[in-house]
């Protein structure tokens, strides 16, 4: 009878779930969903997020192997142990007293779950093995956003975010979740980063689905490591979802490949926030032809880095960019040299966010625009009112 759909709804007698794996935590958040009693065997502890409502009397959590009375007394039964001979024994028992099985680990028995996590469902199959989502939002345009991303806020009760990530990427989530600014902004008080983390930690364990939206990519100059870490040691499902980093999406808004053939074979991400303050890096590799850099902070990049790369002996006209608020309306981009930019950015006063770019592949930007001008003065048969045309 596989491939039957029964819709669950209320009643006296309980479901019957075995084990503590995550199909059976998501068998019961769906049972408790249709409003069915649920009653979970298992010598495993379950998170604490299930604990919780089980103290809340939302179900009944039996810290033993189930008997033949828990199956004799159920409606439906569903097994979902770790181990795949105590789900076998189930089924026999199931069978014997003659009750509706599923086997939740093999997606096997008489009936599917209605709203269970399922491959057609890949929301809910993103919450099944996550309690945290560190989701990247990307360096400004929300359409950067991954799908990924987009199904774990539409999927969340709270979004803790960073100061960076645009408007409209909380618009993703549900009207109803809790939406909480815990980023740095300057003159602002703003949440300490042991604080952000128990407080991350505190809402996952009182069941809470939370989506940690950092911009760019989390694991880029985002302290996604150490927040995962945290999370991890607390005991917490994690999952993370990259993000386009504010260095490869500003530079390609910016018509600047970071690498291309026969100017830039390697590319490097770095920082011209210093850990204490100073820049501790190995010169020689920064300097080196046929590489580029992409500094994050880059406005601190100016007047501390642009300087001491001519210093270690990089050609002072190698070209650089400043990108200015990236991949958003009110992106900015300022070219020069290594040499001129501090002097260029001042006279424009750039501000943060912006990401500097060192780089022969600078030159690219005015050899693509210069490609396009062409392209549409030599050929007569695009449409004027294209936008090909105006190099869009
Ligand atoms: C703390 S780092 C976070 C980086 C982020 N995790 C990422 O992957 O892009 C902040 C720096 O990212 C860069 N940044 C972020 N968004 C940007 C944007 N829209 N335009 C230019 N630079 C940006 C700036 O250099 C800014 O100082």
């Amino acid at each position: 009878m596989q491939g039957v759909t029964l819709r669950l709804t209320g009643g006296d007698r309980p479901a019957l779930v075995v084990g503590a794996t995550r199909q059976a935590i998501s068998a019961v958040a769906t049972l408790r969903e249709s409003g069915m009693p649920v009653r979970l065997c298992t010598t495993a502890r379950p998170p604490a997020s299930l604990i919780a409502h089980d103290e809340q009397g939302d179900f009944e959590w039996c810290a033993r192997a189930f008997s033949q009375e828990d199956v004799s007394a159920a409606r439906l039964v569903i097994a979902a142990d770790g181990d795949p001979a105590v789900n076998t024994v189930l089924r026999n028992s199931a069978r014997h007293a003659d009750k509706l099985f599923l086997d939740a680990t093999t997606g096997r028995g008489d009936f599917e779950l209605l709203g269970a996590a399922s491959r057609d469902n890949p929301r809910d199959d993103l919450w099944q093995h996550a309690q945290v989502c560190l989701v990247g939002a990307g360096p400004g345009d929300p359409g950067l956003l991954t799908l990924d991303g987009q199904q774990a806020l539409a999927g969340c009760d709270v979004v803790l975010y960073d100061r960076l990530v645009a408007p409209a990427v909380l618009d993703f989530a549900p009207k109803n979740a809790e939406r909480r600014f815990v980023g740095k902004q300057r003159d602002h008080h703003h949440m300490r980063q042991p604080a952000l983390n128990a407080l991350m930690i505190e809402l996952a364990e009182q069941g809470q689905r939370v989506v940690r939206l950092k911009g760019g990519d989390p694991f880029v100059f985002g302290r996604g490591g150490e927040e995962l870490i945290d999370l991890a040691r607390a005991g917490i499902a994690t999952r993370v979802i990259p993000g386009v980093t504010s260095g490869s999406g500003c530079a390609t808004y910016a018509d600047i490949p970071l690498t291309h053939r026969g100017v830039a074979a390697s590319v490097q991400f770095l920082t011209a926030h210093g850990r204490h303050g100073e820049l501790d890096h190995d010169w020689t590799s920064l300097v080196r032809g046929g590489h580029t850099l992409v500094v994050y902070m880059g406005v601190m990049a100016l007047d501390n880095l642009c300087p001491a790369l001519t210093r270690h002996g990089m050609r002072v006209d190698t070209p650089a960019a400043l990108i200015e608020r990236g991949t958003t309306p009110e992106q900015r981009v300022l070219t020069g040299t290594v040499s001129s930019l501090p002097g260029i950015a001042a006279r424009h006063t750039v501000t943060s966010p912006a990401v500097l770019i060192v780089g022969d592949v600078v030159n690219l930007r005015h050899t693509i625009a210069r490609a396009r001008t062409l392209e549409h003065t030599e050929d007569p048969v695009i449409d004027p009112g294209s936008p090909r045309a105006y190099g869009i």
